[in-house]
């Protein structure tokens, strides 16, 4: 496959890359994901953007090439949960990504197939590394937006239906005293 070389500018505060393809997430997109329904649903009429990505797609089929993109988490909550992305296993589980946290605050929401859960904190400079059979969820936790940039290859994909049929096992909720983590009740293992 032929490779060209390019450039690319990201903004740091506002996570935008000029001339890149975006994905919109809205509150509609994924409702079902956030466990307090009724919060949902009062919210629904605004149907607010969550959060943005901006991307560089390679063409799909080799490790060796590479996709980057930034990604943009509103701040805010729905109920007592922080507004978060979708999350997704990728599809092909040799497929490892590195996020680079470029501003805001959130964390990194990993499970395995096995059971294994952890969650890293995301602070400017945070280099997270995601090893391919991780599930993978940001959440921020903060008042301004949460910015990281991504790389992963080209041939990952994306697992977004166990997450949205199982859910994480734990869940990253508003307490008194800043973000805590809960069990999720909901959560269906696959073990
Ligand atoms: C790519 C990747 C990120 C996410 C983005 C949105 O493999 O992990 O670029 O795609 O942060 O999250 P999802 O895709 O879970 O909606
Ligand atoms: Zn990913």
């Amino acid at each position: 496959m032929h490779e060209i070389p390019y450039n690319a500018h990201i903004n740091f505060d506002s996570g935008v890359i000029d001339d890149a393809q975006v994905t919109e997430r809205r509150l509609s997109d994924m409702a079902a994901f956030y466990h307090d329904q009724e919060a949902v649903q009062r919210l629904l009429d605004d149907d607010p953007v969550l959060y943005r990505v901006y991307y560089i797609a390679q063409e799909a089929g080799s490790p060796s090439l590479w996709n980057t993109g930034v990604s943009v988490i509103e701040p805010g909550r729905v109920g007592d949960e922080y507004i978060m992305t979708k999350g997704h296993y990728h599809l092909n589980p040799e497929a490892p990504e590195v996020y680079l946290t470029l501003s805001g605050t959130g964390r990194l929401v990993l499970q395995t197939r096995q059971g294994e859960a952890k969650v890293l904190a995301m602070t400017p400079g945070a280099m997270n590394y995601i090893p391919g059979e991780w599930a993978h969820r940001t959440v921020n936790v903060g008042d301004e937006p949460l910015v990281f940039f991504a790389v992963w290859p080209s041939d990952a994909g994306y697992d977004y239906d166990t997450i949205a049929e199982r859910g994480f096992a734990r869940l990253v909720i508003a307490g008194d005293d800043g973000p805590q983590l809960i069990d999720n009740p909901a959560f269906i293992p696959e073990s």
